[in-house]
């Protein structure tokens, strides 16, 4: 680990223009510079940084970030080989802390396969271009399916022969330790004696993000139907395979550029595509999505779409992840390759053009797909359907990003009219299911996050406690913006800005957990004398939290500077709003937070059953009303929502 004390000297020198400058030719406009967005395609610049901010955002594409996050997105590093590039860059001595031995340990382990497996590829690249019997069997077997050189060469794919201890002997050779040799999976012992994994097979390396071979994927020629077609690297402390999709390596830049990421099944079929020009494919081996592979699709892309073979194993194997992938608010598409055809095939059949037009003319909405095919399979069968109609109510529950809510209305609209009923009912449907899980979920949270908003847990709480949830953190993202920007001004001779609200918030509460999170770091730098902002904030260890500043710190539309010299004598870029700002932004907070209380205390209301109970809501709705118009007349004119 890098030393804290590193860090923030990396981060004190830091110049994000600088750094941005030497990819991207940058052009000072006003307080900002301007250039070309690395990250997409555009003619007209819209790719800015802000020196001030320290960060960078394009509005074309959305991309921002600090300059840290940019050399990782632009170079794909990871965080720690970002700031050693930094680090380089200014001539800065990097300290790292002492690992424990454990991890010591297990790094030494992981370089250790790295290298075996560096050796092992270079080993069956040989076998396959050098030898007799690589270019007689495995090298005829590639052409013969259409690999040309540059295509094998590119994947590093390789053959391992026939014999029992090819490559045993070459690691004993080059003094290699056997036991790692087992663990990468390039040996096997049986009957005390070592010999190869892989006999007789092409092998297919598997990199990870920077590149490097974490494992194989090693395929039989001869058909064999005793041995199984693929054999894989077993788990060890580099290849974990619930993280891995075949070709992410390869495929990076083009899922950026394309913003769109292709799912295959198989390794031929993300080879045959890239052969084709087509680069913005991985594939999953066949089986279901993990969450840890959405994730890392996630990073570049929102737009997932499935390519696979209309068998129907293969197709139910990526439906069982759709649910996971619209939690991580993913937009899934389908493609199915007729006629036994897969993307391998098919793309050499009909060729690269008309392949990728197929895609586009071809792609369905997943969430549409699973509807119909349900929908088929329930035919007129009433219990039958009403299953179908709780499915979909399910699977449309799950989309739990504020920004996806419009999505889910659309789809909600659609799945409808598909299921011919009533719009309104499954919403109300998709709702409950929303706020039974959030309910759920607060529950079990319950000892660690007290929440006002936890409802009673009964089957006819009529009001909509999610979309509540969702409407309330526009006011708490505004407020943390807030403090963010003007904590650390005065608000009067006393207090500084962030004390103020610390003291206005003392009876309300945060409940988007991020926002939360971000809040608490807050108040914990700033009493620990931390002077937090959004530029120290910046680079916080925790991603969410960067990535959650700066957010909270892009706007679109700044004042230009030319305001000033036009309305001359106003003043109106450096006229101080902070004291206003914080007003206002904590005063919305506080009335949207009264009007859930108002709707909580009617819903209760409702079920009071006796007298005295009544009369003890009233007394609250009264409170409630007091402090709310008290809120009101300092804000002058409210109009809300
Ligand atoms: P070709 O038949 O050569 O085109 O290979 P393919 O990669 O297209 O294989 P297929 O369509 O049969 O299977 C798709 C993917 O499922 C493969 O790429 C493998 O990742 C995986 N797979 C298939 N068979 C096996 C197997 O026997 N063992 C393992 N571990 N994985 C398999
Ligand atoms: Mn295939």
């Amino acid at each position: 680990m890098i030393t804290q004390n590193t860090i923030q000297q990396i981060t004190n020198r830091i110049d994000i223009v600088e750094i941005i400058g030497e990819f991207v030719k940058l052009k000072k406009r006003g307080v900002n510079y301007l250039g070309n967005c690395p990250f997409h395609n555009e003619k007209s610049p819209s790719f800015t940084v802000s020196p001030s901010k320290e960060i960078y955002k394009c509005f074309g594409c959305g991309k921002s970030g600090n300059a840290i996050g940019f050399i990782m997105e632009h170079e794909k590093y990871s965080y720690v080989e970002a700031l050693k590039w930094i680090a380089a860059r200014y001539n800065i001595e990097i300290e790292e802390t002492q690992t424990t031995p454990e991890v010591k340990q297990q790094q030494e382990v992981a370089e250790s396969l790295f290298i075996l497996n560096a050796f092992a590829q270079k080993h069956f690249s040989t076998n396959l271009t050098e030898t007799e019997e690589g270019r007689a069997i495995a090298l005829t077997y590639l052409k013969h399916r259409g690999f040309r050189d540059e295509i094998i060469k590119k994947f590093q794919i390789g053959y391992s022969p026939e014999a029992k201890d090819d490559l045993t002997r070459a690691l004993i050779t080059n003094q290699f330790n056997i036991e790692y040799a087992q663990k990468a999976g390039l040996v096997v012992v049986r009957n005390d004696q070592v010999m190869d994994n892989y006999r007789g097979r092409i092998i297919f390396p598997i990199h990870n993000q920077s590149g490097k071979i974490i494992g194989f994927g090693a395929r039989v020629i001869k058909s064999n139907d005793r041995a199984p077609k693929y054999i894989n690297t077993p788990e060890n402390e580099i290849y974990v395979k619930s993280k891995i999709l075949y070709g992410t390596y390869f495929a990076r830049q083009a899922i950026n550029k394309y913003d769109e990421c292709l799912l295959v099944e198989g390794y031929t079929d993300v080879v045959s595509l890239h052969q084709a020009g087509i680069e913005n494919v991985v594939a999953s081996g066949g089986t279901s999505l993990t969450t840890d592979q959405l994730r890392l699709i996630r990073k570049h892309t929102s737009n997932l779409t499935i390519i696979y073979d209309g068998d129907a194993a293969g197709v139910k194997a990526a439906l069982r992840g759709l649910d996971m992938a619209i939690e991580e608010g993913l937009n899934v598409k389908l493609v199915l390759i007729p006629d036994n055809e897969d993307p391998d095939s098919y793309v050499k059949k009909i060729g690269a053009t008309s392949f990728r037009e197929f895609v586009d003319v071809n792609r369905k909405d997943f969430i549409i797909f699973q509807l119909e095919v349900m929908l088929k399979d329930a035919g007129n069968d009433t219990s039958k359907r009403s299953t179908v109609v709780n499915h979909v109510a399910e699977t449309l529950s799950k989309f739990n990003k504020a920004e996806d809510f419009t999505k889910q209305q659309d789809y909600v609209r659609q799945c409808a009219s598909i299921l011919k009923i009533d719009e309104g009912g499954l919403t109300n449907l998709v709702n409950k299911l929303k706020r039974e899980r959030i309910t759920k979920e607060e529950s079990r949270q319950i000892e660690t996050i007290p929440s006002p908003a936890v409802t009673e847990n009964d089957s006819v709480a009529p009001s909509d406690t999610s979309s509540l949830l969702v409407d309330d953190e526009y006011q708490e993202r505004d407020l943390v913006r807030a403090l963010l920007e003007y904590g650390l001004l005065q608000w009067d001779e006393e207090k500084t800005m962030a004390e103020y609200i610390f003291e206005e918030l003392e009876h309300y509460h945060i409940e988007n957990p991020d926002l939360e999170n971000l809040f608490n770091v807050y108040k914990d730098y700033y009493y620990k004398g931390l002077q937090p902002s959004a530029k120290t904030l910046l680079y916080h260890e925790d991603p969410t939290i960067r990535k959650l500043v700066i957010d909270l710190s892009v706007q679109k539309y700044e004042l230009s500077p030319n305001w000033d010299a036009k309305m001359e004598g106003m003043n109106i870029n450096n006229r101080d709003i902070s004291r206003q700002d914080v007003l206002m932004s904590l005063n919305y907070f506080k009335l949207r937070k009264i009007k859930k209380m108002f709707d909580e205390n009617q819903r209760d209301l409702e079920k009071a059953r006796t007298y005295e109970e009544q009369i003890d809501m009233i007394k609250i709705h009264n409170v409630l009303k007091v402090e709310e118009q008290k809120i009101t007349q300092l804000l002058g004119t409210v109009i809300f929502k």
